[in-house]
């Protein structure tokens, strides 16, 4: 087995974002658990990538790894399969397209025309009902779909329509603060889909100049899934941050947003986000029952058998098998990252510990052993923290077990 040591031996800022972060590209959306860009240029510089090298984030959610490397002239690829964040993220990336074009988009898609087809069930919930903003609003996307040639510049308007949805659909916050339902009345009720989108994009592409230097570094952002992923390229490093084992639900977060991409078939055969959701990791969806795998690690497959023998309610019927995909699916991810680094490549990976009920699930120590049975040669915690505000704390059936526990944070650093 591994032994997991926490290491000074590289000095890494914390990964949480402060609120200071929040201006500019990383402003635009407050994606839960996204890196800060001082994490991801420290790494940069770290490890020495050059615009010579590839970096990879198979889980590049709001897109701070890929801008940052960007903006400091290295190239990346990102991989995300929230379709919300793929699009976000693409529109902070890219950069092909000039401030005439952008106002040429803006005034075609003004002119769009209402959309003929039906809205789906699952997009017009959002609006009271007859609201013709439902037609208006899927209309332009339409439009800047199949209309705009120029890739950046659609995605670009694309994202910043997404970021006007909230100010016209009805939405309210339910006990869960990343889970969001259908509310009573929207915020702004002068429906002015258009004025509000266009101010949205011209800010949003001020906050693009901003950064805008090295024009020709080459950053590709895919949507996949990375259980499946296959490069046809090896990377220098890897920095992610997988989802935690806290059941955050991505999709569900951004339902109206995804439920309107879905609507409008922003991507191959995609669907309603109730239904999508089940194929993002670290949702409560189970897709195989069958039992742990030995090159899990040993801590792994001994937490799942004490999961399973807990005598509360639902732990082996539920929790074992939500537990266990959610390892399974990381078994894979972590495959396909091996796979994909150069030898002597790095791997750092920030996760949370997690807990169940009385039982402490140390993820760091689990990913390095599936680390070594997969050939990685060394695994260490470059920095660890405690993790004050979580998940488990919002239900109080949770809180009841182990009330003084301690969750980190870690910075777990794999090499091959
Ligand atoms: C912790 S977030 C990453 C945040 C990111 N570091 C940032 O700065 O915004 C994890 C991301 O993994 C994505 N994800 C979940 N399952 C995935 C899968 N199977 N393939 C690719 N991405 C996935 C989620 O949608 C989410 O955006």
């Amino acid at each position: 087995m591994i032994d997991l040591a926490v290491s000074s031996e590289l000095e890494i800022p914390t990964p949480k974002v402060k609120p200071k972060d929040r201006v500019g590209v990383h402003g635009w959306v407050h994606y839960y658990a996204a890196f800060s860009p001082s994490f991801v240029m420290t790494i940069i510089n770290l490890f020495k990538l050059t615009r010579y090298s590839i970096l990879l984030d198979p889980f590049v959610g709001s897109g701070t790894t890929c801008i940052v490397a960007k903006s400091m002239g290295v190239p990346s690829i990102g991989v995300e399969f929230n379709p919300f964040a793929y699009f976000i993220t693409r529109a902070k990336v890219g950069w092909n397209f000039d401030s005439r074009a952008l106002e040429e988009g803006l005034i075609l898609s003004k002119n769009a025309s209402e959309t003929d087809n039906e809205p789906s069930d699952d997009f017009m919930k959002w609006f009271p009902l007859g609201d013709p903003t439902v037609r208006k609003t899927l209309g332009m996307g339409r439009y800047i779909l199949k209309e705009i040639s120029n890739n950046d510049l659609r995605d670009f308007l694309l994202a910043a329509l997404l970021l006007s949805l909230r100010n016209v659909a009805r939405i309210k916050r339910g006990s869960n603060p990343v889970w969001m339902r259908v509310g009573e009345t929207p915020p702004q009720s002068n429906h002015d889909i258009f004025g509000i989108f266009s101010e949205q994009a011209r800010k949003m592409f001020h906050d693009q100049q901003e950064i805008r230097t090295y024009d020709q570094c080459r950053t590709e952002i895919l949507f996949g899934d990375t259980r499946t992923l296959t490069l046809p390229e090896k990377v220098d490093a890897v920095i992610t941050s997988p989802p935690y084992l806290n059941r955050l639900d991505y999709v569900m977060n951004y339902r109206l947003e995804n439920d309107f991409l879905a609507n409008l078939k922003a991507l191959p055969a995609l669907e309603p986000s109730r239904l999508f959701r089940k194929k993002i990791i670290g949702t409560v969806a189970v897709i195989d029952k069958s039992p742990p795998k030995d090159e899990w690690g040993k801590t792994c497959v001994e937490i799942l058998n004490r999961i399973y023998k807990h005598t509360s309610k639902a732990a082996a019927s539920y929790y074992y098998p939500t537990i266990m995909q959610y390892f399974k699916d990381m078994y894979e991810c972590l495959t396909r990252m091996q796979e994909a680094l150069k030898a002597n490549g790095a791997c750092i990976i920030v996760v949370q510990t997690s807990y169940f009920k009385d039982i402490e699930i140390p993820v760091s120590q689990i990913f390095s052993e599936m680390a070594q049975n997969l050939g990685f040669n060394k695994a260490f915690i470059a920095r660890r923290e405690n993790v004050r505000v979580h998940m488990g704390l919002l239900d109080p059936e949770q809180r009841k077990y182990a009330p003084g526990k301690t969750l980190h944070e870690d910075v777990l650093v794999l090499k091959r």
